[in-house]
């Protein structure tokens, strides 16, 4: 097989970012990838304003490109195909993007990919690891959380997911409830670590339902009700906190153990040969999430592998991957592709 060169544009959510990846499908590397975040500039708001990010990636998307091809040492006639995210994601965002590749497009006479961004997480294991196909997946990001066979490079099988709330945006929304800083994830994680996660009853929502789909929002309001309970003057004690924290993330790692675990039987029912969980999505960094995904894994027997950090939160080379595999297959996009809000895989 001939190697390919691509470009990936990413700007569905508040990360702008371009990457150049290079290789064939299940064999190829990351030459470069720029990721431009907008937290500072949504912080004020606690929480993403698309009008903002839209501007935003209009504003970066150029030099976003350019460092990418700069980093890379590749000018743009050494390219084979010009990736970007098509959808879903905010549609601002996601116009600012498409619109950007196509002018390259039309500018360079290269061919144009439209990706769906979740298909990029779901391919990313395949680009840090080479995992062949079929292989199971769990996103668990801001905006997402679903079990997928990934079949091929436009094939998935969704096993189940979320009815409400994503566990990053569960973690956001904690964080705000107890007076931590956004993103939510990290900040609650930390203060776990001094907290005492068997204080608090959480709720674990759907665990009894037989399916793999799952529910963040009962816990949500689960955590509400216990500050109340604790804050005195309108203040937390830092233990509390630090407990609710702990009680929070154990919680959401329990839920996420058990519907793996049946995520995996439903995986084995579909596929007696797959022998891979790959995690990916910014929740993907927390440790006691990894940490009880991988026993889930080892006690069924399957294995389990985790991009590195860079590459589970929003970026670009995952959608240059991506296009590769889908250019690869013969696949490209004219003028006409279209920006979408909402793109189920
Ligand atoms: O994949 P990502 O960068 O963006 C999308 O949502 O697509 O994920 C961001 C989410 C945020 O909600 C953030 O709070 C969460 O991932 N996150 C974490 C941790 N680091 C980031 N959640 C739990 N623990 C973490 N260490
Ligand atoms: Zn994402």
């Amino acid at each position: 097989d001939r190697p390919l060169t691509l470009l990936g544009i990413e700007s569905s959510c508040d990360d702008t970012a371009a990457a150049i990846v290079r290789g064939v499908p299940g064999q190829a590397h990351v030459l470069s990838s720029v990721v431009r975040g907008q937290g500072a500039l949504h912080a004020p708001f606690g929480g993403v304003v698309p009008e903002i990010a839209a501007r935003a990636h209009s504003e970066k998307l150029d030099v976003c490109v350019a460092d990418a091809l700069a980093e890379a040492g590749v000018s743009l006639s050494a390219l084979n195909a010009v990736a970007v995210t098509a959808g879903p994601g905010l549609i601002g965002g996601v116009l600012s993007g498409v619109m950007f590749a196509k002018g390259i497009a039309v500018g360079t006479g290269l061919p144009l990919v439209g990706v769906n961004h979740l298909a990029g997480h779901a391919l990313t294991p395949r680009l840090t690891d080479g995992i062949a196909y079929p292989y199971l997946v769990l996103l668990v990001s801001g905006g997402h959380c679903q079990y997928l066979i990934a079949h091929g490079p436009e094939r998935f099988t969704r096993l189940g997911g979320t009815i409400d709330d994503a566990p990053g945006e569960a973690f956001d929304k904690a964080a705000r409830l107890l007076g931590l800083p956004q993103p939510g994830g990290p900040a609650v994680e930390e203060a776990a670590t001094q907290g005492d996660p068997g204080r608090f009853a959480l709720p674990r929502p759907l665990l009894d339902r037989p399916k793999c789909d799952l529910s963040f929002s009962g816990l949500k309001t689960a955590l509400l009700r216990q500050r109340d309970k604790l804050v005195v003057d309108g203040r937390l004690l830092r233990r509390d906190r630090d407990d609710l924290c702990a009680g929070f993330q154990r919680a959401v790692a329990d839920i996420l153990a058990e519907k793996t675990r049946r995520a995996i039987a439903a995986f084995r029912a579909a596929e007696p040969n797959g022998r891979v969980l790959s995690v990916a999505g910014g929740v993907a960094a927390n440790r006691e999430i990894r940490s009880s995904l991988r026993n889930v894994c080892d006690a069924e027997g399957i294995s389990f592998t985790a991009p590195p950090l860079a590459l589970c939160t929003d970026n670009a080379a995952m959608i240059a991957y991506a296009g590769l595999e889908l250019r690869d297959a013969g696949i490209s996009h004219d003028m006409t592709l279209a920006a979408r809000p909402r793109w189920p895989l």
